[in-house]
């Protein structure tokens, strides 16, 4: 199973502030739809309580350490440890299960070498924030797509989708 990073990170590694994202960004959120589809998706408890509605045909396994934390949308389920979601996207024969953030767990998942592909957007700008995308080793990466977009007319800044495996 592939273990996916799906994320967008300003210049400076901001992925958030203020428990949401500080930017404008409708082909970032079309290309994040467009790719995690169809699959499990594994978030932390801060970046679920963002949602407003259950993502369609995504069912979310929430990590938490509240022992009594409810999901709010009865398709997703909590866990208490990230492994716990890789056994259970395994055990529901997923073929790529997509760690959405935010901060906490890209972290924990990357610091854990648990992660086999990255989708990276890359907003070409600096922007200010309170949470960070995780420096990682570059060199144990290989970038195998990159597009260069520019912001047009909707999208606040110029950004790149691009698409990491792990060497
Ligand atoms: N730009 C992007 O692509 C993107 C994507 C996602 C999120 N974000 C942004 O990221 C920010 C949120 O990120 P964040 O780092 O503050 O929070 P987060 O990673 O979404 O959630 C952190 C929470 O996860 C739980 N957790 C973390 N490690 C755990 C572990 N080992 N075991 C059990 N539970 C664990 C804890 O929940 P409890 O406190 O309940 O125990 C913790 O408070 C927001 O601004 C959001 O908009 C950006």
């Amino acid at each position: 199973m592939k273990i996916s990073i799906i994320t967008a990170r300003s210049k400076n590694g901001v992925i958030g502030s203020n428990n949401s994202l500080p930017w404008k960004m409708p082909s970032d959120l079309r290309f994040f739809k467009q790719t995690t589809i169809g699959h499990y998706i594994l978030v932390g408890r801060k970046t679920y309580e963002t949602f407003t509605v259950p993502l369609p045909d995504r069912p979310a396994f929430v990590l938490t350490t509240k022992s009594d934390y409810e999901p709010k949308y009865k398709q997703d389920k909590t866990i208490s440890i990230l492994e716990e979601g890789i056994q259970k996207a395994k055990e529901q024969n997923e073929n790529e299960l997509f760690i959405i953030g935010g901060g906490e767990i890209y972290k924990q998942a990357l610091d854990k070498n648990l992660i086999t592909h990255m989708y990276i957007t890359e907003i070409d700008a600096i922007v200010e924030g309170d949470t960070f995308f995780p420096d990682f080793e570059e060199s144990e990466w290989k970038i195998i797509r990159k597009d260069d977009f520019t912001a047009g007319e909707k999208n606040d800044y110029d950004y790149s989708f691009v698409f990491y495996e792990k060497k």
